[in-house]
């Protein structure tokens, strides 16, 4: 890719939108309102607009390697309150992916510098459901496995956060868990059944 083309994309897509509604742009710098916050992997593979086929102003984004969210990291967090707390969004979304890198890493030994506390918490996702994990013998099925896993976990760490307690008890607030499957291009919503994870949880994290 020539870094140069960037600018002639952007020219030819200023062009397009306009085409269609010449107040585009003008429309979109007076504010945005999105309904979802969304929240997946850095990879480059997994382009979050795109697959979900939704345009400016529809989401709001948040990425990092393999989907963390971290109650110490400054970053996530203060996504997690503005889009909750002001944007008032209805809907979290934790998206992950198959052929995550990040996922693998976690699964491997080599050290990785500053990212192995990041990874850190994946082994701790790992952990936490090891007996089912070791109990799948396919390498790529348990792979595969720990992906959707570690989605269900950064889920559970959405709701662990106070912001996400008081929209889910006053307005409704809904988390989704859904992975991306880059070999098909399909989304594939894990269900995850929430009130039964939230049962589990409320009685250690709840914050009043
Ligand atoms: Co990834």
């Amino acid at each position: 890719m020539d870094i140069n083309s960037i600018f002639e994309n952007n020219r030819e897509w200023v062009a397009q939108k306009l085409a269609v509604d010449p107040t585009y742009f003008s429309s979109l710098s007076k504010g945005q309102n999105p309904s979802i916050l969304y929240i997946g992997c850095s990879d480059s593979r997994v382009t979050a607009e795109e697959l979900m086929g939704v345009g400016p102003g529809d989401v709001f984004v948040h990425r990092n390697i393999a989907n963390m969210v971290s109650n110490i990291d400054l970053s996530s967090m203060s996504v997690i309150t503005y889009a909750v707390k002001f944007l008032e969004v209805q809907h979290v979304v934790v998206c992950g992916h198959y052929y995550c890198g990040g996922v693998k890493a976690a699964m491997d030994s080599t050290d990785l510098g500053i990212l192995n506390p990041w990874l850190r918490n994946i082994r701790d996702v790992y952990r936490i459901h090891k007996t089912e994990l070791q109990s799948i013998t396919d390498e790529n099925e348990r792979y595969k496995r720990l992906v959707e896993l570690n989605v269900q976990e950064q889920c559970i760490n959405v709701l662990k956060t106070a912001d996400v307690q008081l929209a889910y008890k006053k307005r409704g607030l809904t988390v989704h868990g859904w992975v991306f499957d880059i070999n098909s291009g399909k989304l594939i919503d894990l269900n995850i059944d929430f009130e039964k994870v939230l049962k589990g949880i409320m009685e250690i994290y709840t914050i009043d």
